[in-house]
C-alpha cells in the first residue's frame, strides 16, 4: 500500500470509529492535515448522524462546510466525546510530534476538550523514540529570538518557519536536534518558557486510540 492508500485507509477505519461510538447528533473534533482531509472525505457519508464538528483550523473548517458538516466554535460546546487528527510521529506509549501544519496549537486546545483521542497516522509515523521530526512551536513574535536561545541551551536548533503565520497570527519554530528521552518532562517545560503559545509535544495528552488500517 502506498503511504496515501495507508492514510485513506485509517481515515476511512476512523469513520467507521466514529460511527460506531459517536452518540447520533454528537459533536465531533477534526484534526488538520493530509490524512484529517482523507477523513473529512470519509465523514461525508456520515453528515446525517453529526450534530455538528470543531475544527483545529480554518482549512478543516472549510473543509468541513464544503461536505455540509456545520461548525461550532469550540466556546460552545461542553466536551467533545471523540477527536480525530494525524500526527507527524507518534510512540508506542502515544505521545506525538504534530504541528507539521502548522496548526498545533488548536489541535492541543481541542484534544485536551476531548474525551478519546483518535489518532489516523500511516506507518511511516509510527517511532519507536520521538525526535526525528522537527518539533514545531508556536510563539509569540516578540519572543522568537529569545526562545531560540533557550532551546539552544538545550540542545535544540530552532529554525523561523518562512512564509508562514498560523491561524492565530503567529509564527512557529520548527526545533530540529532536541534528545527527548523524557516526553513529559520536555513538554512541560516548553511550556513554561514565556512566550511559547503551544509546543508540538502530545505527551501530556497523548492519543488513546492508534487507529490502524
Ligand atoms: C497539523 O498541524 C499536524 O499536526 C498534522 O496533524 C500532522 O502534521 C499530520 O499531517 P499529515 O496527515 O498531513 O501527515
Amino acid at each position: 500500500m502506498s503511504q496515501n492508500e495507508q492514510k485513506q485507509a485509517v481515515a476511512r477505519a476512523a469513520a467507521d470509529y466514529v460511527a460506531r461510538h459517536l452518540p447520533e447528533g454528537a459533536i465531533l473534533g477534526v484534526g488538520t492535515g493530509s490524512t484529517a482531509n482523507f477523513f473529512i472525505d470519509a465523514l461525508a457519508a456520515l453528515r446525517g448522524r453529526l450534530g455538528g464538528a470543531v475544527a483545529s483550523s480554518e482549512a478543516t473548517r472549510r473543509r468541513l462546510e464544503a461536505i455540509g458538516v456545520p461548525t461550532l466554535d469550540l466556546n460552545a460546546v461542553e466536551r467533545l466525546a471523540i477527536y480525530v487528527d494525524g500526527a507527524d510521529e507518534i510512540d508506542p506509549q502515544l505521545r506525538m510530534i504534530k504541528g507539521g501544519g502548522g496548526a498545533l496549537t488548536r489541535e492541543k486546545i481541542v484534544a485536551a476538550a476531548s474525551d478519546v483521542f483518535v489518532c489516523i497516522a500511516d506507518d511511516s509515523k509510527r517511532v519507536e523514540r520521538l525526535g526525528r521530526f522537527p518539533l514545531p512551536i508556536e510563539v509569540i513574535p516578540m519572543a522568537a529570538r529569545q526562545i531560540g536561545r533557550q532551546l539552544a541551551a538545550l540542545g535544540g536548533e530552532a529554525e523561523l518557519r518562512q512564509g508562514f503565520v498560523t491561524d492565530n497570527g503567529n509564527p512557529i519554530l520548527d526545533v530540529r536536534h532536541l534528545v527527548i528521552d523524557d516526553p513529559v518532562a520536555l513538554e512541560t517545560a516548553l511550556n513554561q518558557m514565556p512566550g511559547v503559545v503551544a509546543c508540538g509535544l502530545f505527551a501530556l495528552r497523548p492519543a488513546d486510540v492508534l487507529m490502524r488500517a
